[in-house]
């Protein structure tokens, strides 16, 4: 008995005596005092920064990229049993894992130990490119293998996990290169029932191969022995042990009672106290990642608020229980549809590892206080929820979750305990008969179908309604309808209506009615954006919760259920609105050239499983140099103004500061130059005047990059505008000022054939019709960085994220006034550049080298998502104005283009827009061509080239006259663009030079093998059927072609053979992602191989390691742009090799000729280095004299439109890519699919939107959208033509990274082609409509607010409105 009671006091000491956090990351322990530990710490900024773990990355900081995704493991020592699953860690706080283990993408293999099955089959599928986005999937994927395999040991090989949700596990994830397809494929492999054949080309399964052979060759996954240790042993003993930290004396508390929080609250007196639950509310309020707090209190270890109850009176959650924990709750209550209608709606919720963490409280907490645009307050008010609040004032209270949301905002110290969703039985009413049912339905219409965006507005709605036959239909005794996120404070109840419709029969004539007032209760608040929309959404929504009520036969079914929805016993007159949630698939034609091999073998790509485990180094993961120091850039917010001054907010420095760079610190010898090597240089900082928002007016130095950061925002900057003239912020006020850089003759856009004459043999003209675009952003996954170090003799040592590193060389060498020889960039990969890191990497990388020259210390800076948006410019935005003339048959004559382009405030690579414009413009005959193009000078940031710069445009634009060609004409838009097409000899009129001989012009054949291969002209028909059929849901299809023109650079390269036979090559093209590492290693096995010394190129290709580009080491090296680097850089290496080995064949006869044997690779160099021959080539490759060709493909999509509330679905793409002898079809495949994704992005999503002062304020993740998994075609399929040979070409091979960005185009032209039918249907309904011709041009992107705007937002009223005259005429 006494021995016991030592033991507890002891066990009491212990518990007590507990000061520092202990956590795992990857089976290794951490302690760490917590006393030491500022609590603002995310666990991302740890992991970078403090632990060997970097791969975890940064995106967004903002929980919408999955790029820091990592697994979290907790251990329940009375179950003994560990929950694993994801977090993401840019919000996670450090404090917050202590007693958890963490592992990451490098955790679950690497090269030391060998890589997971996950690495090896995201390898395998050719499912990465740029890689900055791969560590964060494969932790998505393994989470979801290791969850799905717990309750049950898998099928050997593979997993429970079903094919449906290996689509979802990375559906949170963001990738800008590869398009997903690839990775969903990598994801299902492990499925049980997934058939292997059935999943997209990899390197594992070769065509008509069995079945077990293939399965035998995937890398193994056993759920048993591959499985990682997620919880090491040492940390469960210490968690049993009963180690709970004691915080109070610290600024990080965890209390384990209701009660203790509240002593500790009373306790804290007048001390700023944040209560952190998830700490997800950190990623969309930024500022509070900022703001001081002196006490965090964590209130995830308090019981009361994780409890969960279920019972009859219904489900009470503790407020600390994470979404997903409800989720799984609510699904478990089979018996009640309501809540498994609410689980439903709250999967949508932000993304897996946000709902992993983020509680349901803090949701509601960010609505009650922050007014937050949530979804769960929506549907808990319309499910009739209750909260429990304990305040320090009241003690603890209830209220109904609708009153609760309008009180006051809580104070900080009070807290949400519980919410319950009561069991709903409704109250019997005088009248109510025995059949009355509830219904209850939630809505949502948002960007993305599976959620990871907020809504445009989100609405849930319950009824009570029963059946009479007296009134002869369906009578509404009681509803609540619920609406939110459209730009209110809170969730609304639609009184109004609800009072309204209280006792009525639903007739359409009571829905008009309830409609009118429902326009008057739900109206965003002025500033929202789409208010129109929004508000059309909100009618849409109660249309489709009362419209199937409206059936005079309308019955109610007698299964009531509780919560039960749309039991309703009548032939629905609404159709379901969702098309068929269709599984994703792919089929890919691809010939494997065997001719040159390695090359045209689809071999994985270099560096693939490093990428996947996170063990690739990108700049920012280069550790940093001991006394390195950090910058964050301070950018101009007006667009013309003088630079008074600059300070801190209350003229206090804020933490960590160290400096401030300005123009004023450039050497007297430099200059203030941050670009240059394009058509001029650029400042690097605004001097006395910024002329944008968005320039750079300095460079913050602090001692982190989080205090350089929090600092930069706390920024002042005096402006003054007096006597200024006012900005230009318009292409017209461009036009009127005069305001336009000169584009050097040969650049100019030029005419093709005569004008006048072609407009005299028009039948008819289509005069000064409009198109516009707007911006795109590069949305990269790794941001701009670099890292600058200072070398003896006034030297600097450069790292920079870069495409174009002669460049940053020579910039760097300008702005420190040195000789070029003092300086070095170099570059090993980049994590995404498409543009964004050729001229728009320069000034990130002198601001690092200047302000490392002047403190003469190491300086970094990885820079943020918003900095980074609105300071890197962007696609062009343009103004088109064109007239057209053509022939009855269709036959244009002639066309006249003008083009206005915003260039922003510099040259950049604008003068090279017109030239892509028209290059793709031309795919068609146009009879005769005028083309003119005035690059216009703004006060913006200027625009540079992003991904097909000015091409895509180009070619869009003549789809949009094709398509008017034919509304004018009223002929199939496709027979059209057929009559168009080039001859052979129309395209040698139209591209000079350029056009190549005869047989190379193949887009006629793709034409027709797009029928062929898409069943395109049979699906036509299919359409026409659907459309007559679906009133709500119409279906568009298109055949888009696309020309590309490219130019081959000169490119250097070196290839050294390495006494032991190994092999490095240099190359100065980048690695971005596109594969050029690859196909430069397969150059040159290919090329050594032709020795023929008994190694197999593929042993060859083993040898062979790319390296870091480095400016000194190798000069000369231009850019990476314009698709042709890689083949480029491949020919130099070719030419390399070639050298090598004619010095090497002499020393191979006489080895055979001494051995009479073989001689093998190895002894031919330990020979050639006995002969010391020089074993290492340098060359340059040179292009011919027109270094120009065309590339040619062709893609046709099918869409299907919700006509009520404008989302797109894309059914099918189908794609022929011309890619000649494809050096690498595996890597030409990515291409092809994640340039057509981006370009989709383009067309369908992406809106880069400015104030009115030219600041981006689409600056996040949150208003930024690019395509997620559920928004690519659900069946995407690529065809690789194998063409001919192109004498020309490098090893007959074209370029595929830009081109096929092209034909996204084919996703807008069908759904322009949908949105005609339902226009078409409106004008049925009422032939008089104004304003619904079929004469109109859809905007780009065709966003969900768009489609909806051009299908009619009245389009519901305009409906009913036509059923009650077609009633009444009957
Ligand atoms: C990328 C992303 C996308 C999202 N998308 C959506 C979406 O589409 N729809 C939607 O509805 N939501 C969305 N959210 C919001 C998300 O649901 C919330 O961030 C999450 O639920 C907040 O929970 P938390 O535990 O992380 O709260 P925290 O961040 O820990 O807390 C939020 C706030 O509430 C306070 N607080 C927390 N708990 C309590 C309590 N019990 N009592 C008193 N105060 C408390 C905190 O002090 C803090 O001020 C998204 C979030 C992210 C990051
Ligand atoms: S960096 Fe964490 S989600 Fe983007
Ligand atoms: S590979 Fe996914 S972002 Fe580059």
């Amino acid at each position: 008995m006494g021995e016991k009671v030592i033991e507890e006091d002891k066990e009491e000491a212990m518990k007590s005596s507990k000061t520092s956090l202990v956590f795992a990351i990857n089976g290794q322990r951490f302690e760490l005092e917590l006393s030491s530990v500022d609590p603002s710490t995310t666990l991302v900024d740890f992991l970078r920064n403090k632990t060997p773990f970097k791969s975890v990355k940064l995106g967004c900081g903002e929980g919408g990229c999955g790029a820091c995704v990592v697994l979290l493991s907790k251990y329940d020592p009375l179950l003994e049993k560990v929950d694993d699953f994801t977090i993401s860690s840019c919000l996670t706080l450090l404090c917050s894992i202590d007693g958890c283990s963490i592992t990451t993408s490098d955790g679950l293999g690497n090269s030391r130990v060998g890589f997971h099955a996950v690495h090896e089959r995201i390898a395998g599928f050719h499912a990465t490119q740029c890689g900055f986005c791969t560590p964060g999937m494969s932790v998505s994927m393994f989470s979801a293998l290791l969850n799905a395999d717990k309750s049950h040991p898998p099928r050997s090989g593979f997993s429970n996990l079903t094919a449906a949700e290996a689509e979802k596990a990375v559906s949170g994830n963001l990738c800008r290169c590869t398009g997903y397809r690839p990775l969903v494929d990598a994801c299902k492999s492990f499925a049980a029932d997934v058939d292997i054949e059935d999943l997209g080309y990899n390197s594992f399964c070769k065509k008509g191969e069995n079945r077990d052979v293939v399965l035998g060759r995937l890398p193994c996954y056993d759920h048993t022995t591959s499985q990682v240790c997620t919880f090491p042993e040492f940390l469960k003993n210490e968690i049993k042990n009963g180690m709970s930290l004691d915080s109070r004396k610290y600024r990080w508390s965890s209390p384990v009672s209701v009660s203790d929080l509240q002593e500790l609250l009373e306790a804290e007196n007048g001390v700023s106290v944040k209560l952190v639950a998830g700490n997800t509310s950190t990623g969309y309020y930024k500022e509070e990642k900022e703001r001081k707090y002196e006490r965090f209190v964590d209130i995830r270890r308090i019981p009361e608020l994780t409890m969960v109850r279920s019972d009859e009176k219904g489900v009470e959650l503790g407020a600390c229980v994470t979404i997903s924990k409800a989720i799984e709750v609510l699904r478990e209550e089979k018996n009640v549809s309501m809540l498994a209608k609410i689980a439903t709606h709250m999967e949508k919720i932000a993304n897996r590892f946000v709902r992993n963490t983020g509680t349901i409280g803090g949701n509601v907490m960010m609505a009650q206080r922050k007014q937050f645009p949530s979804d769960l307050t929506t549907i808990l008010v319309a499910a009739r929820a209750t909260v429990k609040i304990m305040t320090n004032s009241s003690g603890q209270e209830q209220f109904t979750l609708e009153e609760f949301l309008q009180q006051s905002p809580l104070d900080a110290k009070s807290l949400l305990l519980s919410l319950e969703i009561p069991s709903w039985r409704p109250p019997k009413k005088n009248g109510s008969s025995s059949d009355t049912i509830l219904l209850f339905e939630t809505y949502r219409a948002a960007p993305r179908p599976r959620g990871n965006a907020l809504a445009f507005l989100n609405a849930a709605f319950s009824a009570e309604v029963s059946s009479s036959e007296a009134l002869d239909g369906i009578v509404v005794n009681d509803s609540q309808l619920v609406f939110g996120a459209y730009g209110t404070k809170h969730a609304h109840r639609a009184k109004k209506v609800e009072d309204f419709l209280t006792g009525k029969v639903i007739s359409d004539e009571v829905l008009m009615e309830a409609i009118g007032l429902l326009k008057d209760e739900i109206v965003p608040d002025k500033g929202t954006s789409n208010p129109e929309y929004r508000s059309s959404l909100a009618v849409t929504f109660l249309f489709e919760f009362f419209g199937s009520l409206t059936q005079t036969n309308a019955k109610t079914t007698n299964g009531w259920l509780n919560g039960g929805c749309k039991e309703i016993g009548f032939d629905q007159n609404v159709e379901s609105l969702k098309p068929e949630e269709a599984m994703l698939s792919s089929a890919q034609q691809i010939v494997e050239n065997q001719e040159h091999s390695p090359v045209g073998k689809g071999i994985t790509k270099a560096g693939a499983c490093l990428q996947a485990s996170g063990e690739a180094v990108y700049v920012d993961d280069i550790p940093a140099p001991e006394n390195c120091v950090y910058g964050a850039f301070i950018y101009s917010t007006m667009p013309l103004a003088r630079i008074k001054g600059i300070r801190f907010r209350q003229n206090r420095v804020p933490e960590g500061v160290l400096g401030i760079i300005t123009y004023r610190d450039i050497p007297k010898d430099g200059k203030n130059i941050g670009t240059n090597g394009f058509f001029t240089s650029d400042l690097l900082f605004a001097e006395e005047i910024t002329h944008c928002a968005g320039q750079i007016i300095a460079f913050l130095v602090a001692d982190s990059q989080k205090h350089a950061d929090i600092a930069a925002n706390l920024v002042m900057i005096d402006y003054d505008t007096k006597d200024l003239e006012p900005p230009i912020l318009s292409l017209e006020e461009a036009v009127k000022k005069f305001s336009l850089f000169e584009v050097p003759p040969p650049l100019r856009g030029f005419p093709v054939g005569d004008i006048t004459k072609g407009m005299d043999e028009a039948e008819h003209k289509i005069l000064g019709s409009k198109i516009s675009f707007g911006s795109q952003y590069f949305f990269y996954m790794e941001t701009q960085t670099a890292l600058a170090v200072p070398d003896e003799d006034n030297c600097m040592v450069v790292y920079s994220s870069t495409q174009t590193p002669e460049f940053v060389h020579q910039t760097i060498a300008g702005c420190l006034g040195v000789p070029e020889h003092n300086v070095r960039v170099i570059t090993r990969r980049v994590g995404g550049g498409f543009g964004g890191k050729a001229v728009k990497s320069m000034p990130v990388a002198a601001a690092c080298a200047l302000a490392a020259s002047k403190m003469q210390r190491p300086v970094r800076t990885y820079v943020n998502r918003k900095t980074d948006m609105i300071t890197t410019g962007g696609r062009h935005p343009m103004k088109v104005t064109y007239s057209v003339g053509f022939k009855s048959n269709g036959k244009i004559t002639a066309l006249d283009v003008e083009v206005l382009l915003d260039a922003g405030l510099t040259e950049d690579i604008s003068p090279l827009m017109p030239k892509g414009i028209q290059g793709a413009l031309m795919k068609y005959d146009w009879g005769a061509l005028s083309f003119n193009v005035k690059v216009c000078k703004t006060n913006t940031v200027s625009r540079t080239a992003l991904r097909a710069p000015g091409d895509v445009q180009g070619s869009y634009i003549g789809e949009a006259i094709i398509e008017k060609v034919a509304s004018y004409l009223s002929v199939d838009v496709d027979e059209i663009r057929k009559v168009n097409l080039h001859t052979y000899e129309s395209l040698r009129l139209f591209y000079s030079g350029k056009a190549g001989e005869f047989p190379e012009y193949t887009l006629p054949l793709l034409w027709d093998k797009i029928d062929e291969f898409s069943g395109f002209n049979q699906r036509r028909k299919v359409v026409e059927e659907f459309n007559a059929l679906n009133k709500w849901r119409k279906r568009g299809i298109s055949r888009v072609p696309a020309v590309y023109a490219v130019n081959m650079r000169s490119t250097p390269g070196r290839v050294s053979v390495l006494g032991d036979g190994s092999i490095v090559v240099e190359v100065q093209g980048i690695e971005i992602g596109q594969g050029l590492w690859t196909k430069v290693k397969q150059m040159a096995a290919y090329s050594l191989g032709l020795i023929q010394c008994g190694t197999t190129s593929d042993e060859l290709l083993k040898k062979i390691r790319v390296i870091q580009s480095d400016t000194l080491s190798m000069v000369q090296g231009s850019m990476t742009a314009g698709s042709t680097t890689s083949e480029a850089s491949s020919e130099a290496v070719r030419i390399c090799c070639d050298d090598l080995v004619e010095r090497l064949l002499p020393i191979k006869t006489a080895l055979v000729e001494q051995t009479g044997g073989p001689v093998t690779w190895d002894n031919l160099i330990s020979q050639a280095y006995r002969q010391s021959i020089n074993m290492s080539v340098s060359s340059k490759y040179m292009p011919d004299s027109t270094g120009q060709y065309l590339n040619y493909g062709i893609a046709a999509s099918e869409v299907e439109i919700n006509v009520l509330t404008g989302e797109t679905t894309i059914l099918r793409t189908d794609i022929i890519y011309d890619c000649g002898k494809s050096l690498n079809p595996a890597v030409d495949l990515g291409q092809i699919e994640g340039a057509f994704v981006q370009g989709l992005g383009f067309f369908m999503l992406e809106e880069f939107l400015m104030n009115s002062d030219g600041l981006v304020v689409t600056d996040s993740t949150w208003t930024y959208k690019i395509p997620t998994v559920d928004t690519i075609p659900r069946q995407f399929n690529v065809e690789i033509l194998n063409s001919g040979q192109h004498k020309n070409r490098v090893l007959s091979s074209k370029a595929s990274g830009e081109p096929p960005l092209l034909l996204a185009a084919s996703v807008h032209c069908a759904v322009r082609a949908a949105v005609k039918e339902a226009r078409k249907q409106i004008l049925t309904w009422n032939s008089n409509q104004q304003g619904t011709d079929l004469y109109f041009e859809l905007p780009v992107p065709a966003t969900m607010p768009v489609v909806k705007e051009f299908c009619g937002l009245d389009v519901v009223e305009k409906y009913l409105e036509w059923k009650i005259k077609q009633r009444k005429n009957v």
